[in-house]
């Protein structure tokens, strides 16, 4: 299997869905820059991605991969070392096919080559989609993902370099049938650290109903993945849109917990230069990313759900459990649930204290869980029995 260098799950910053293909060398330091301004890297937001777009149409003479100068005037070198001197990690984005998917060369073909030069550039975490790859002859396209991806992942190996390699293979299955979908998600956790297996979140220019709505299908489907994921190797239900235009506080605040019960990366994808305060403190509420980033490395499951609403509960490493009621729905409701059903152990006392994360009052109660949740909100709450 590929080294675990993952023990938490990834966080970071990529321009992709706030940015798209308008990136340079000034939007990526920027925001890299405001990332250690806004205190959000020292608390584990650590890494920036450039996505597609970076480089020519063209590879050089030789074969290799040529930033855009237009864009990246002084190299891609230069922008990991930028991101090394603030205390940062350098990812970036390329593809097994022939090309990107917004049509840059891809590294098919280049495996080795590839992973030299980003190795050399001193890049930390590698993105590697997952478009036009052409089926091999006599085999089939499973095989042939699977060929690619080992591939790159033996090449990773081989430059000597520690680089995070985030496998999109499964996105490219998710209408393929459960059974190859499942078995490429099994791979991918072998040769890589985490792996994109859904839609791609909506971006920027998409209307907030539209961006709540991708949110909800991210999550419902991610969270049935729990079972394919291990410590050290995590589903990746793409990027946080908090900062974003047209979502609410309540919707941000959903998408960070629910993330963070799923033990899922924590890449926030906006203009952090200019990000609100309110948008700030939930990608910042330090205790909402332990639950993400706790040690015990479990994917939070799914304990009760129905029509417009879910519970989920995710053991952590002290004993604890964190439990969240989402309200999906569009009305405000009472949720309920007990401390059994969310799989704590039964209380000498017979008494639970609730710790809300989000508000960061603590109440008590004999296991019975219930609240006032408003519409499309999601009370986050730390759970320990009392002695
Ligand atoms: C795919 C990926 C996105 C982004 C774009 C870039 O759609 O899923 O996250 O990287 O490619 O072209």
């Amino acid at each position: 299997a590929y080294p675990n260098l993952t023990p938490r799950p990834p966080m970071g910053w990529n321009n992709w869905s706030y940015y798209m293909c308008d990136i340079d060398e000034k939007v990526i330091l920027g925001n890299a820059r405001a990332l250690v301004k806004s205190g959000l890297a020292a608390k584990g937001y650590d890494t920036v991605t450039v996505d597609d777009c970076w480089m020519l149409k063209q590879r050089d003479a030789r074969g290799n991969l040529v930033p855009d100068p237009a864009r990246f005037p002084r190299g891609m070198a230069y922008v990991g070392r930028e991101l090394h001197r603030m205390g940062l990690k350098f990812g970036i984005y390329e593809d097994v096919g022939k090309l990107t998917c917004e049509k840059y060369p891809g590294s098919f073909g280049h495996y080795q080559q590839d992973a030299d030069l980003f190795a050399k550039w001193k890049v930390d975490y590698l993105k590697m989609d997952g478009c036009n790859l052409p089926t091999a002859p006599g085999r089939t396209k499973e095989q042939t993902y699977q060929d690619a991806y080992r591939a790159v992942s033996r090449a990773l190996r081989k430059t000597g370099r520690d680089i995070v390699f985030s496998v999109s293979a499964p996105a490219y299955f998710q209408y393929d049938g459960d059974r190859v979908w499942h078995q490429v998600i099994r791979w991918s956790s072998q040769v890589g650290n985490l792996w994109r297996e859904g839609r791609d979140i909506a971006v920027e220019k998409h209307s907030g109903a539209r961006k709540w709505s991708s949110i909800k299908y991210n999550y419902a489907y991610n969270a049935k993945l729990a079972s394919f994921q291990r410590p050290g190797r995590w589903n990746d239900p793409d990027f946080l849109l908090a900062g974003d235009s047209g979502l609410s506080t309540r919707q941000i605040q959903s998408q960070m917990a629910l993330w963070a019960m799923m033990a899922a990366p924590l890449i926030s994808s906006t203009d952090l230069t200019k990000i609100s305060p309110a948008a700030l403190r939930v990608l910042g509420n330090r205790d909402v990313i332990a639950v993400d980033q706790d040690p015990k490395g479990v994917q939070g499951r799914v304990v009760q759900q129905g029509p417009g609403y879910d519970v989920l509960s995710k053991p952590l490493q002290n004993g604890d459990r964190a439990v969240a009621l989402f309200n999906s729905g569009d009305t405000p409701r009472t949720l309920s649930t007990t401390a059994r059903t969310a799989g704590l152990p039964r209380a000498g006392s017979g008494r639970y204290e609730l710790r809300d994360l989000v508000t960061r009052r603590t109440s008590r109660t004999d296991g019975k869980i219930s609240v006032r949740v408003p519409a499309h909100a999601t009370v986050l709450y730390r759970v320990r029995p009392v002695r």
